[in-house]
């Protein structure tokens, strides 16, 4: 199927979008990315991935190319032309093309990737069924909270939940659970509180986390910022995880153990009723 991308501002056929292989991105992963879900031919929380984008380029010293008024219309004339109406849209910049070093010059164009994606978000055997979630050792850089495309250890990660029949890993550094590979982790504690880690530089600050944590007054829980085992999940009532491409995903089992019934539990339930309601609301 045919599918029109963005190459650096210009609309192109993806068949004939080209990359020199000298861009940055492809030789030493010196870039970074955002994901922003779309439903209804609409962007979600797209106001908070643009500025995690400004953030990430800002850590990394990539000068960003576009205002958020231009980013958002590009976004919207990729959707437009590819007739998008549920999935995401995708954003990469890197620091551009240059001969191999490992230094940069200063003044380097940054190379800008767009493209979209169909997904189905709404309608998911994960919602209904609850997903199969295994652990893997974190074996990520020392700054996670920038959404960098060196993405190798995740890509094993996932890799090897495919193998395990799961759909996510969780990553566990120091008998803690960081994060998803695509995603944040929550629990909820049989005594009452929503449990997931603060945003420091161990994880990404998830768009949808923030979404979903605002929610609270809804849940009835109290939210607790901090680390948990993967015991402690395992014994938890629910658990859950978010992110842009699956909103709020329940847990069925952690490592082969059920959490809570096995079955999406009522707390993610009704979140991801509420955030979906919302997204599609605004
Ligand atoms: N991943 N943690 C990690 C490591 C992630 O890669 C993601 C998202 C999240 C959730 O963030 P958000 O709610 O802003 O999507 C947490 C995207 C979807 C991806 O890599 O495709």
């Amino acid at each position: 199927m045919s599918r029109i991308v963005l190459l650096n501002g210009e609309f192109l056929d993806a068949a004939d979008a080209k990359l020199s292989i000298m861009d940055r991105g492809f030789l030493f992963a010196d870039g970074i990315y955002e994901v922003s879900a779309v439903l209804n031919g609409r962007t979600i929380d797209n106001a908070a991935h643009l500025a995690r984008l400004d953030r990430s380029l800002t850590e990394i010293d990539i000068p960003n190319p576009y205002s958020v008024a231009e980013w958002v219309a590009f976004q919207n004339a990729l959707i437009a032309r590819n007739g998008l109406t549920e999935g995401v849209v995708y954003i990469q910049v890197t620091r551009g093309v240059a001969e191999r070093e490992f230094s940069y010059d200063e003044g380097l164009a940054p190379t800008v990737v767009m493209f979209t994606q169909v997904k189905n978000l709404l309608a998911s055997k994960i919602a209904t069924e609850g997903a199969k979630v295994i652990t893997v050792p974190d074996l990520r850089w020392a700054r996670r909270d920038i959404k960098s495309v060196a993405l190798l250890p995740q890509v094993l990660a996932k890799q090897a939940a495919a193998r395990a029949g799961a759909q996510e890993a969780w990553m566990v550094e120091d008998g803690f659970v960081t994060e998803g590979a695509s995603s944040s982790a929550f629990i909820v504690t049989a005594d009452g509180a929503l449990v997931t880690r603060p945003f420091t530089r161990a994880v990404l600050p998830g768009i949808t986390r923030l979404a979903i944590t605002a929610l609270i007054a809804e849940t009835g829980l109290r939210l607790e910022e901090r680390a948990f085992t993967v015991a402690e999940a395992q014994a938890a009532a629910e658990a859950f995880f978010t992110s842009a491409s699956t909103f709020v995903a329940p847990v069925a089992t952690l490592d082969g153990t059920p959490v809570g019934t096995g079955k999406p539990g009522p707390v993610a339930t009704k979140l991801r009723e509420i955030y979906i309601r919302q997204a599609l609301a605004d």
